[in-house]
């Protein structure tokens, strides 16, 4: 025992040495940066553990506790009436572990120890990640897996491997189309919703509802010269899009013409001269319809609404930490505006939510940015467990492909997770985070490595160091986390090719033409 002891202080002991080099590391300021102002966390590398981690008792009575608590777990069978997925784009395993120590660090607390919202599921397993024809997937393929069930090429939508990047003309083939599970929870009479921080015509919620071989096809603008439908288009006009209760997120350039200004200044870029706000407007005046552009509306939306589209920005929304005046609903707050509108349904609904902007930050090689959307998309995913049962919801949390963040050395425990202050060979120390590629890349400064000491760590728009340079930083092959709750949630253990995770919900919620729970 006691030689056990001190065997673990020594090794605590030489990880502080290790990483809390003699310079001055830049104190910690979240207060200047964060809307959410956490002042307890002013310390820098600050050893912020439970002292009774060091004794043995500790850690076997936490592990006692754990078994106690899961040995009488017993198997959800019900039909799930209602499925909500969360998907985080580019949330790879390093975004997880990073964000639960972010978290846990804003709130003072500590941050290794800490859980996000997932990691209270009681089920998870891995999903493997590649497209029909890429090693490293994107996020047009991977939707159509996670979503339609099928494999695809790189860079299409809701059309089979029949259908190569580009070609209009193999997409209009019926043959080659595969619905959604959005379109199979309709035809069995549910709403369904979708939900995102991007365009809502970005790849992720499109794979709910497009079929197209291009996703850059988000207007008319670019697909002019085709004989193909943008997916804007088919957000309004498609067989799937317009059944949607719900759809909130940005992009609204995508549904107004070329030359019109709407109310905030939005100035449209379609070709075609149609509004298709308006045209949403009008193929639902006869039923409770609510169209809003702002957060305020949003919030203050009656209860008697049954369709409801929401775009809050031209583009994509803003990250959270650059909306500091909350001009913008959060994820969370779209979510359950979402969750509202849905629940009415007497026959249950599929939602889709996407936490889109976490890959956008990995691209730029901003962590701080993608930890806090991490972070907000775990605050969605708790007020959808908060809203629902689960005794009829089956909640699914998936990412669609790892990301270009790496998480690594030998920092102490309690260290700022976008501090610095590792030791490297060349007396240069570096921070845990870094990226494999992308724009944070800086190459020697007077045949000595760039020190990213001399940077301002409190800065949100930081880009952290990169290996290699690209102007965007790419995803990355690894497997990415599936976290399960409610009716059949334990069919998702273990390591499941993407295209599974439709087929698995779809069984549970008795929707689609596969076998289901309701033929038990
Ligand atoms: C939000 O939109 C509504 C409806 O167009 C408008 O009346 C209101 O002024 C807007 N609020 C803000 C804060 O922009
Ligand atoms: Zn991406």
């Amino acid at each position: 025992m006691i030689a056990a002891k001190l065997v673990l202080l020594l090794t605590a002991i030489t990880c502080s040495v290790i990483a809390m080099p003699d310079r001055n590391i830049p104190a910690q300021n979240f207060a200047q940066t964060e809307r959410v102002m956490h002042p307890n966390l002013q310390r820098a590398n600050a050893i912020n553990v439970n002292a009774d981690e060091f004794e043995t008792s500790y850690w076997q009575n936490q592990a006692q506790e754990t078994i106690l608590n899961k040995k009488d777990m017993t198997f959800n069978k019900n039909v799930a009436k209602n499925v909500i997925m969360f998907l985080g784009d580019g949330m790879s395993v390093a975004t997880i572990k990073s964000a639960r120590v972010f978290a846990g660090q804003l709130n003072g607390e500590d941050g290794e120890g800490n859980k996000l919202a997932m990691e209270y599921f009681p089920y998870s397993g891995f999903s493997k990640t590649y497209c029909a024809n890429a090693q490293v997937a994107d996020s047009a393929c991977t939707a159509t897996a996670y979503l339609r069930g099928i494999k695809a090429n790189y860079a299409t939508i809701g059309v089979n491997g029949q259908v190569a990047r580009g070609d209009c003309a193999a997409s209009l083939l019926d043959e080659n189309r595969v619905d959604s599970i959005a379109t199979w929870s309709q035809a069995a009479g549910k709403r369904t919703g979708i939900v995102t921080t991007t365009t809502i015509t970005h790849a992720s919620p499109a794979g709910t509802y497009a079929y197209t071989s291009e996703r850059n096809w988000e207007s008319d603008e670019v697909t002019f010269e085709t004989d193909c439908d943008d997916i804007a288009y088919q957000l309004i006009n498609g067989k799937t899009g317009q059944n949607f209760n719900v759809a909130l997120g940005g992009g609204r350039s995508n549904f107004l013409p070329n030359g019109y200004a709407d109310e905030e200044g939005v100035v449209g870029n379609r070709l075609d001269g149609r509004n298709l706000v308006d045209e949403w407007l009008s193929s639902k005046s006869e039923r409770n319809a609510a169209y809003v552009w702002n957060r305020t509306s949003l919030l203050e939306l009656q209860d008697d609404v049954d369709y409801l589209f929401g775009l809050f920005e031209d583009e994509h929304m803003k990250y959270y930490l650059d909306d500091v005046n909350h001009e913008e609903p959060t994820l969370e707050e779209m979510t359950e505006a979402a969750i509202k509108v849905l629940s009415k349904s007497e026959n249950g609904y599929f939602l889709f939510v996407e936490g889109g902007k976490i890959d956008l930050a990995h691209h730029s090689n901003l962590p701080r940015k993608a930890l806090m959307e991490t972070v907000e998309f775990s605050k969605a995913i708790q007020k959808a467990k908060d809203l629902t049962n689960e005794e009829d919801t089956l909640i699914v949390i998936t990412s669609d492909h790892a990301h270009s963040l790496t998480m690594s050395g030998s920092a102490a425990r309690g260290s700022d997770i976008l501090g610095i202050g590792i030791a490297a060979e060349d007396g240069i120390d570096y921070p845990a985070l870094t990226y494999i590629n992308g724009p944070g890349y800086r190459g020697e400064e007077d045949g000595q490595r760039y020190d990213f000491a001399q940077n301002d760590l409190t800065d949100k728009d930081l880009k952290y160091p990169s290996l290699v340079p690209m102007d965007s930083a790419t995803h990355s092959g690894e497997d990415v986390g599936i976290f399960a709750s409610g009716p059949w949630s334990h069919l998702f253990v273990g390591f499941n090719e993407q295209n599974v995770i439709p087929h698995i919900m779809a069984f549970a919620s008795c929707v689609g033409d596969g076998y289901t729970a309701c033929d038990e």
